[in-house]
């Protein structure tokens, strides 16, 4: 990693600071920009909290036009000395505390970080790029959860359906976007927004639904599905989503929101029982892994169905997603396999064995 580049071989250069870039999407958009912006140089802030990880950060594909700074987007003082040193044309934030679970069981760092920090850059971002903003954009990375949930019949969201945020993470992403659209409306910040649907793929941290199942099942552990598991989610693979940004901030109308989806619904249960069968065939056990699920207490305030309308992206920018779940899951399932000194560190990351504890044997006991 190089701490002051600014030009290579004479080209001007793109530089592009990435917020929250060691974490599950964000390391995989630092990824996908190093391959797809040959002259780019990106700038990665992170403040490295328990899912931010240097091991997602391992073998990019050009480390030397990669910086890592490690910093918090709640300190001012330091996003407008990166923006003054820097040339930064582009923000694209995706740093924010992204686990629902959590934020029912303490949400103060999501209001601090989602919504304060969010201010904060959109702040250093107005003051140090003045009015000469015309080649500048701030990308915001958002959520389909700010929509609220459909019942099973319900048409999917669009750009235009109604924020009805119902757990703390929603209520501080739907925040956030709504700061982001006041700096468009106000100032003038060149913005984009897209709110996206349930990612996965490589490098998710085991906290969430899908590497937590593959985890625990490689593990031979419970696979603790909430309440009937009939919850219905949209999946995006995660490079599908990359794409999608890409193209939102390079080619997005200013002061635009754009929705992505997977087109991929399917039940927790259904989707569990695809992974298990995946597993089965890769990595046999004895038994079908299908025998550790387990039905614990539901999430309180759960939301029964997020979907996404992605027309828009697809008319305006040539927007679709290429992955079918049965492809994103078994190469998911695959990069686990084939990634064990990962997944070593990703089980072995501080305070993950008493998150399991504070929020499966607490649930197990209630059941
Ligand atoms: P993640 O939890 O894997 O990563 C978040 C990263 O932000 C981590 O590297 C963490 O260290 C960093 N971070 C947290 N607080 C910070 C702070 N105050 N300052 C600097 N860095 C900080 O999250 P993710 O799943 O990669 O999600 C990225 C973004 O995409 C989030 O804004 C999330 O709301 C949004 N999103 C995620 C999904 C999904 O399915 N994962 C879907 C829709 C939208
Ligand atoms: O919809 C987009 C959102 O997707 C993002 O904005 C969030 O950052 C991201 O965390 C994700 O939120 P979800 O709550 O949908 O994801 P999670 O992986 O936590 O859960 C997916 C579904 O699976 C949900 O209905 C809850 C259920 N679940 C989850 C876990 C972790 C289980 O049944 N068992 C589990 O152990």
């Amino acid at each position: 990693m190089d701490f002051f580049p600014t030009m290579q071989l004479g080209l001007i250069m793109k530089n592009i600071l990435v917020t929250g870039g060691a974490g599950f999407i964000g390391s995989n958009f630092v990824r996908y920009l190093l391959k797809a912006e040959q002259n780019a140089h990106v700038y990665n802030l992170d403040a490295l909290t328990y899912a931010g990880s240097l091991e997602n950060l391992r073998n990019l594909p050009d480390d030397s036009r990669h910086t890592f700074i490690e910093g918090n987007i709640c300190n001012l003082e330091l996003i407008q000395t990166l923006l003054h040193n820097y040339p930064i044309d582009s923000i694209v934030h995706f740093a924010a505390e992204s686990h629902v679970d959590r934020s029912i069981l303490g949400p103060a760092p999501f209001m601090q970080t989602n919504v304060l920090g969010t201010f904060t850059l959109l702040e250093a971002a107005r003051q140090v790029w003045g009015r000469e903003r015309s080649d500048k954009r701030f990308h915001h990375v958002s959520t389909d959860e700010v929509f609220g949930s459909l019942s099973a019949h319900e048409a999917a969201f669009t750009e235009s359906t109604p924020y009805d945020p119902r757990s703390p993470y929603s209520a501080s992403k739907a925040s956030s976007d709504h700061l982001v659209r006041a700096y468009f409306h106000t100032y003038q910040l060149p913005v984009t927004i897209t709110n996206c649907s349930n990612n996965y793929g490589a490098y998710q941290f085991p906290e969430k639904l899908i590497p937590l199942m593959i985890m625990n099942a490689l593990q031979g552990k419970p696979l603790p599905v909430y309440g009937d598991g009939l919850q219905i989610r949209d999946w995006l693979y995660v490079e599908d989503h990359c794409e999608a940004i890409y193209l939102a901030l390079t080619k997005g109308t200013r002061g635009e929101t754009y929705n992505v989806g997977g087109n991929n619904q399917l039940t927790n249960i259904e989707l569990v029982k695809k992974i298990c069968e995946i597993l089965d065939e890769l990595q046999p056990m004895q038994k079908p892994y299908a025998s550790f699920i387990e039905h614990v207490t539901d999430r309180p305030g759960h939301d029964s169905r997020y979907a996404m309308d992605s027309t828009k992206i697809k008319n305006e920018l040539g927007w679709t997603p290429s992955y079918t779940i049965e492809r994103g899951l078994r190469e998911t399932v695959e990069w686990h396999l084939s990634n064990s000194a990962w997944v070593k560190s990703g089980l072995a990351r501080a305070g993950y064995d008493d998150w399991l504890d504070t929020n499966y044997q607490r649930r197990k006991e209630e059941l």
